[in-house]
């Protein structure tokens, strides 16, 4: 018998990668995220449950899964299954201060489903789930992982370095390449995305 926590990350990792190949397969950077994805271990050997860990953020996620619906229903199902079990977390460089907003750290989260708190450790490699409430910034940071946000519930406007936002829905995909600097305005509905950041993940995102 497998666990809760292994049955439900499974479904999830599987509608993640089917629902991306079907919908998204040949934009910037899906084909090699979803390379390393099916390169790491999500074995019922390599489970390591994740200690389940809420923070207020979390208070979006009934919101945020039913607007998932619309877009990838068997991830909005699957997300709906194993939230619970995620141990939601944040950037320990980020603060109410340095985001330069006094609700921040309120209205944001993010979850590893592959990663060091994750369901599975992954080979340097993370897949997980990120949380962002409405109108909120998050402000010109940068990482040495090149990363694959695929916006699941909520739209939302997006830059690199200091280029012009563009409105972006969900359903779609925004690929960064490693260092460069981006931000996300979040629009009047949460934001919910999935991230997968494909290697050199060590180093967290700093703000620049
Ligand atoms: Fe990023």
């Amino acid at each position: 018998m497998t666990s809760h926590v292994h049955d439900t990350a499974q479904w999830l990792i599987r509608a993640i990668r089917s629902t991306l190949q079907a919908n998204n397969a040949g934009e910037d950077g899906v084909d090699e995220a979803l390379v390393r994805l099916a390169q790491q271990d999500t074995s019922a050997a390599a489970l390591t449950p994740p200690s389940p860990r809420r923070l207020p953020a979390c208070r979006f996620l009934p919101d945020v899964v039913a607007s998932t619906l619309l877009v990838a229903p068997d991830v909005a199902a699957a997300l709906a299954a194993v939230e619970e079990d995620l141990h939601w977390a944040q950037n320990p460089n980020y603060s109410n201060e340095a985001m330069g907003q006094p609700h921040y750290m309120d209205n944001y989260a993010y979850a590893e489903v592959i990663g060091p708190n994750g369901a599975y450790a992954g080979d340097d490699f993370l897949l997980g789930l990120f949380l962002l409430g409405p109108g909120l910034n998050y402000p010109n940071h940068s990482h040495p992982a090149p990363e694959l946000y695929w916006i699941l519930s909520g739209a939302s406007d997006w830059r690199v370095r200091d280029e012009e936002f563009s409105p972006r829905e969900p359903g779609e995909t925004i690929w960064h390449e490693p260092y460069v600097p981006h931000a996300t305005n979040v629009g009047l509905q949460p934001m919910l995305a999935a991230y997968m950041w494909t290697k050199d993940v060590k180093q967290r995102a700093l703000l620049v």
